[in-house]
């Protein structure tokens, strides 16, 4: 062959090469061993965002790529020269014209010269972009995958332990409502026992007492005319016999009627710690009412629970009622437990003995405010016992439960009011004084 014709085959086979490399979509390019490139197919033109391969002829990575990435792609290029070793499929990323991150798989191979000194550098990239942002969306995928399967284990948790709980609550509850039917019959039977031991108090009073006490004074007083009938002796004697059996029966009367009232003071005990217990269980069972209660039914249904022990006592009880309705939302038969004690209390500080004893009731509006005020003339209280008294368990009382006026605050608190006793000094009696806001109510 001749010389031109190898020249012209050269030339021929140099084009179709040319063709080939410029027509794959991968990067394909050459460096000296300076870095700088000396062939750039099209692919590699294009992915720097250039038109023609003059514009990048005769460059370094330095000049072509920006930063960090240029600096990155240059150093290796050096690497490849100073050492002859090849970079085999390195996952590397640059930034194209468009600013978008774009992802290569290259290669780099040395190329040795006669003296077996590396020359040149031959490169490939394919482009992976696609590839890698599928993977980055399935490690995306992943994560949101495992963060919600961490929040499914923790809800998960959240429910077993809810679940543990309401067991537990509904044990409880269970609980309270088998306490709370116990604390009612209780109740019941306490009831029934009071009014026998009043029955017994009664007949007590009304007893053949007085008769036997007659017969002995009648007797006493016929003592002639029996004596003429029956003989001195037997007169006496019969005398004797009908004083002794009033004596006796006396005796006997007044401590049947001391051991009554202590077991009827001892019921009223049970009674009040009865209705401490079934407020704690109803207040845990959180079953407070909320009904319209009308203030006036309360004190009137009071009064009459207490005309008895009243009576008794010769107290009198005034209602001094303003015009207009008193009514708020609440617990009927709580707010009457607190009016209950509050009377308790004033009829026991009332002595027995003083000539004045007078329980006094007043309702009256102000407002939104509704204020309710119990004054009695009893023996009231100095200031050092003042400020004891809604300690839990303060009594100056030998049969007392201290619980009253405790209970009596924290029931008229639950109702949005407030609740306050006080006292000018002993033996100056003493005035609670409760406030219902009918705004809060
Ligand atoms: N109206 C009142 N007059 C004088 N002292 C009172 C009055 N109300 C309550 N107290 C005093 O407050 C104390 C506590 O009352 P309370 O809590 O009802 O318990 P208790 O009646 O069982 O003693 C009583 O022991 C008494 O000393
Ligand atoms: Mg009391």
């Amino acid at each position: 062959m001749s010389q031109t014709s190898e020249n012209n085959a050269g030339q021929v086979e140099s084009a179709l090469l040319r063709t080939l490399i410029d027509s794959l979509p991968d990067v394909i390019y050459v460096k000296d061993d300076k870095g700088r490139k000396i062939i750039a197919n099209h692919a590699d033109v294009a992915s720097l965002g250039l038109s023609g391969e003059e514009e990048v002829i005769g460059k370094t990575d330095l000049e072509l790529l920006e930063g960090s990435v240029g600096e990155r792609c240059y150093r290796d290029d050096m690497d490849i020269i100073s050492t002859g070793k090849p970079i085999v499929n390195k996952e590397e990323f640059f930034f194209d014209a468009d600013g978008k991150q774009q992802w290569l798989l290259t290669t780099k191979i040395p190329v040795q010269d006669a003296g077996g000194k590396t020359s040149h550098i031959l490169g490939i990239g394919h482009n992976i972009t696609r590839r890698k942002q599928h993977e980055e969306s399935l490690r995306k995928l992943n994560d949101e995958l495992s963060s919600q399967t961490e929040e499914l284990t923790k809800l998960n948790e959240q429910l077993t332990l809810q679940k543990e709980q309401e067991t537990e609550k509904a044990i409880a509850q269970g609980k309270f409502e088998i306490a709370s039917e116990i604390l009612h019959d209780i109740g019941n039977a306490l009831v029934g026992f009071g009014a026998y031991l009043n029955r017994i108090n009664r007949i007590l009073e009304k007893g053949n007492l007085k008769a036997v006490t007659n017969l002995s004074l009648f007797i006493g007083n016929q003592q002639g005319v029996l004596a003429n009938a029956l003989g001195a002796d037997k007169a006496n004697a019969l005398l004797a016999l009908t004083e002794g059996i009033a004596k006796t029966q006396t005796e006997n009367n007044a401590e049947f009627s001391a051991s009554v009232n202590e077991l009827l003071n001892i019921t009223a005990h049970i009674q009040e710690i009865l209705n401490i217990q079934r407020q704690f269980v109803a207040g845990r069972e959180g079953q407070q009412q909320r009904k319209p209660v009308n203030l006036v039914n309360i004190i009137s249904d009071c009064r009459s629970m207490l005309l008895a022990s009243l009576e008794k006592k010769r107290i009198k009880l005034h209602a001094n009622i303003a015009p207009g309705t008193f009514i708020i939302k609440g617990d009927h038969t709580k707010l009457m437990q607190v009016i209950l004690n509050v009377l308790k209390n004033s009829v026991e500080a009332i002595d027995m003995e003083a000539d004045e004893k007078d329980i006094n009731i007043s309702l009256r509006a102000d407002g939104t405010l509704i204020e309710l005020k119990v004054k009695d003339n009893g023996k009231g209280f100095s200031p050092e016992t003042g400020a004891r008294l809604f300690e839990r368990g303060f009594t100056t009382k030998s049969n007392g439960t201290g619980l009253g006026l405790y209970n009596c605050r924290s029931i008229i608190e639950s109702h949005a009011g407030e609740f306050n006793i006080a006292s000018p000094g002993v033996d100056h009696g003493a005035e609670v004084n409760i406030v219902f806001n009918q705004e809060e109510n």
